[in-house]
């Protein structure tokens, strides 16, 4: 458990303070009275800061850490990799570690997502795929199909073409004008629909904008499995089946973006496994490596592959360090460990467990909602249980800024709270926690929620 942070101002924190531009952070905010949060070293779940400090990782540092910190076999695995061939460019060359890891990923993802184009991470995922979508129905002699639609406070990445698939209004208006064609439809968070409204009412808001659209202007839809922003919305049952239906209808692309939910974060492999339905690409990142090295990859069916396989056509994009070979070493060394750990297996045993542990709160009157699947889970704060009644905007700075962040890290547990929707805490541990990891979540954030409704909430 880590204890309130010294006021030390070591020669790191002012380095950083006059140097390191950290991303999504108020760099104002920080002075020797207030330090940067430095983690220093990392073992297993557990993170450590300059202090010594030890943290719970409920956040498995950005949804990433997916086999957890610490697997030196990953590091030997990158050393060997050097010994052998540092580099090479998947520009007009293959090498070996970036064609095995893709025949290994086509073995996994379902169906017919048999073709791996690698990227250095989520956002180039989506960006990538999204200009395959257009370049795909280009090729099929339909160059009017251009536009895509997401969902309403849906995170798909920050750079331009997936910042425009991102639904969150003061992320994008701040950097518009973005990629023209980007629509957004609703999402799922059924905690805040009317009890009596139709299950499918936001896949069928799928088809009413691709036909307000116009289907032949529209390329592809992309969705999480569960959807992170706005806090774990889980899909009702048979939504991804209604969407398949309707993209299939009208000749859309499927696309699932699992920057997050791949790799064990719901159980298996990949997110739309568990609900069922068979995507045109899926876009991953983060627990790809686990998060030991950047990669992210778009993977592909066959018939979206079709138009670029023969001839002198070519898919014309790329990076110059996607599917680097030290970095395909440690995410084959990565799927070793899922392999031989079933962490998948150990992510569907535990869940309900986690999970429970998570309803228990729910006892508190700030927890509205639990919701999420496998390691995946957010808790709604709410002001009236019985009314839903969310935080105003100054309410929710104050409870989520002003108390929640830096008391959950001072009492040692490193998790999200996040207003990009609604308030909501967020956790997504490394796969290899278990009971005792529940239960240390648990007793932290009954005390830290506890407190915030007695002194944010109650006594206003
Ligand atoms: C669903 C989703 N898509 C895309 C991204 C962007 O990934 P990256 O930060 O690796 O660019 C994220 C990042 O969290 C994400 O959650």
């Amino acid at each position: 458990m880590a204890t309130a942070p010294q006021v030390v101002d070591s020669e790191l924190q002012k380095m950083a303070r006059e140097h390191l531009w950290m991303h999504f952070s108020r760099m104002g905010a920080y002075s020797p009275e207030h330090e940067i949060p430095l983690i220093t070293r990392a073992d297993g779940c557990y993170v450590y800061d300059e202090h010594g400090n030890r943290y719970l990782d409920g956040l498995s540092a950005l949804f990433c850490v997916n086999a957890g910190h610490g697997r030196t076999e990953l590091g030997e695995a990158a050393a060997r990799q050097v010994e052998e061939l540092d580099f090479y460019t998947l520009w007009s060359y293959a090498h070996p570690r970036a064609i095995e890891l893709a025949a290994r990923i086509a073995g996994l993802a379902p169906g017919d997502l048999n073709r791996v184009f690698f990227t250095d991470g989520g956002s180039e995922a989506v960006e990538s795929a999204l200009k395959l979508a257009r370049n795909f129905h280009r090729a099929h002699g339909k160059g009017q199909k251009h536009k895509f639609i997401a969902r309403e406070v849906a995170y798909h990445g920050t750079s331009l073409g997936a910042l425009s698939a991102t639904g969150i209004t003061n992320l994008r208006n701040q950097f518009e004008p973005l990629v023209a064609g980007a629509c957004h439809v609703p999402n799922t968070n059924i905690y805040r629909w009317p009890e009596d409204r139709d299950p499918m009412w936001a896949a069928d808001a799928i088809e009413e904008r691709i036909v307000f659209e116009g289907p032949e202007t529209v390329a592809a839809v992309i969705l999480e499995p569960v959807q992170n922003a706005g806090g774990c919305f889980v899909p009702p049952d048979g939504y991804f089946k209604r969407v398949r239906e309707i993209c299939d209808q009208y000749d859309v692309l499927l696309i699932s973006d699992e920057v997050i939910c791949a790799w064990g974060r719901l159980g298996h492999y990949f997110g739309c496994e568990r609900f069922g339905y068979q995507p045109d690409l899926i876009t991953t990142a983060k627990g790809i490596t686990s998060a030991y090295a950047p990669m992210g990859a778009v993977i592909a069916s066959d018939r979206v592959f079709e138009p670029f396989s023969e001839g002198d056509a070519s898919f014309a994009h790329g990076f110059t360090f996607a599917g680097h070979p030290v970095v395909a070493a440690i995410a084959l060394a990565n799927i070793d460990v899922f392999e031989r750990e079933d962490l998948c297996g150990h992510v569907l045993a535990k869940e309900d467990e986690f999970r429970g542990m998570l309803e228990s709160l729910r006892e508190l009157p700030i927890v509205g909602d639990v919701r999420g699947a496998g390691f995946f889970q957010a808790i709604e704060l709410v002001k009236d249980r019985d009314t839903k009644e969310s935080f105003n905007d100054e309410e929710s700075e104050r409870l989520l800024r002003g108390f929640l962040s830096g008391e959950l890290y001072k009492r040692g547990l490193i998790c999200r709270a996040d207003d990009r929707g609604d308030p909501v805490i967020q956790l997504a541990p490394p796969l290899i926690c278990d009971t005792e990891q529940f239960e240390e979540i648990h007793d932290v954030l009954s005390g830290v929620l506890t407190e915030a409704w007695d002194q944010v909430v109650a006594h206003g």
